[in-house]
């Protein structure tokens, strides 16, 4: 079922930065979290959340570095999470609950890509762990700080053609592959946002799932120098290809998504380029769009009670 894949004619687009599609939004009173807001693009959806008027909230696996990067960020609070440790997840959400304070945009930034094989916790494969079960888990234990209206946006990935979610092997226990396992994560980020909206249309938090886009940031730290040439990331002289975008640039879907009037009453869709994406015509990760398997809302409700059996968590 694609029907919520309709762009929307936002007059956005590839080239717009996260202060373009904020321009005339005014985020004073506004709660927002950013996982990942301390690097690459979710450091630049921080930012621009709090220019705009946005109180910042900023959970680190690293806190000192995460104060350092956004130092210059007016009222940005760091505090400590490490999405791989359920445990850590609790415990930041618990201080976020103590606060009282209401959450009125969750941006699920963090992630990790193609990294050598990692297990955390119980066992588990890192990237479906950290992008997507830390995140599963993060949200249902913020079940009840969301406001009305809330948003929360799942920053998924192109990387999704690669891979649906591998039901018989979700953990790789076999055939580990550090490509297959970055893009069956990213599936899982879209699938959790489709599953989401559903449990929060009627008045919980709407969600949606963004591609930022291709930008150089940390997150290729995996990927050794010699192979970004050859994965067409970088010219000869190593300028950031054609196609790929600035950090600000990188940022600007997930704060359309956040924020957009336009996507009011809408939710469950999977975005790019600063609009409602279009299903996938083709295979190519940089034309983009949503392939089936990440909008398929049977999977969806399949991964999440799967998620939920995992973490144990089922607040919704
Ligand atoms: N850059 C791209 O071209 C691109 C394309 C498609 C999708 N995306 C998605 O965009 C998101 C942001 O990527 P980025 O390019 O901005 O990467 P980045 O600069 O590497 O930022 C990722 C952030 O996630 C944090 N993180 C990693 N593991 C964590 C953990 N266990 N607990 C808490 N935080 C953790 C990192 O913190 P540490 O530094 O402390 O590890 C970092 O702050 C990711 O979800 C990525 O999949 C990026």
């Amino acid at each position: 079922m694609m029907t919520k894949q309709q762009p929307v004619g936002s007059g956005f687009g590839p080239r717009s930065t996260a202060d373009d599609v904020l321009a005339g939004i005014d985020l004073s009173g506004t709660n927002a979290l950013v996982t990942g807001g301390y690097s690459g693009l979710g450091l630049e959806t921080a930012r621009a959340l709090a220019r705009a008027g946005a109180h910042v909230v900023v959970p680190a696996r690293r806190p000192a570095l995460a104060r350092d990067a956004l130092r210059g960020v007016p009222g940005a609070e760091v505090h400590a999470l490490d999405l791989a440790d359920l445990e850590s997840v609790r415990a930041f959400a618990e201080r976020f609950l103590e606060t009282g304070r209401p959450l009125h945009l969750l941006i699920n930034g963090a992630g990790v890509m193609a990294c050598p094989e990692t297990r955390v916790g119980p066992g588990w494969e890192a990237h479906f762990a950290i992008n997507h079960l830390g995140h599963f888990a993060l949200v249902q234990r913020l079940r009840p700080a969301f406001a009305p209206g809330a948003r929360v946006v799942a920053v998924a990935s192109s990387g999704h053609f690669l891979s649906d979610i591998r039901w018989d092997d979700p953990h790789f226990r076999t055939g580990y592959d550090r490509w297959l396992a970055y893009a069956q994560s990213k599936t899982a980020n879209a699938l959790f946002a489709v599953h989401l909206d559903r449990l929060g249309a009627d008045g919980g938090p709407r969600a949606f799932a963004v591609h930022p886009g291709s930008i150089l940031t940390p997150l290729q730290r995996h990927v050794p120098r010699a192979e970004w040439l050859a994965h067409g990331w970088v010219t000869p002289d190593g300028a950031p290809a054609d196609g790929f975008k600035t950090p600000r640039q990188g940022a600007a879907t997930a704060v359309w998504a956040a924020t957009s009037p336009l996507l009011a009453g809408h939710g469950g869709a999977y975005c790019q380029d600063c609009d409602v994406a279009g299903p996938a015509v083709t295979d190519d990760m940089l034309v983009g769009g949503v392939k089936p398997w990440a909008v398929d809302p049977e999977a969806a409700a399949r991964l999440w009670e799967l998620s939920s059996d995992l973490t144990g968590l089922d607040a919704f």
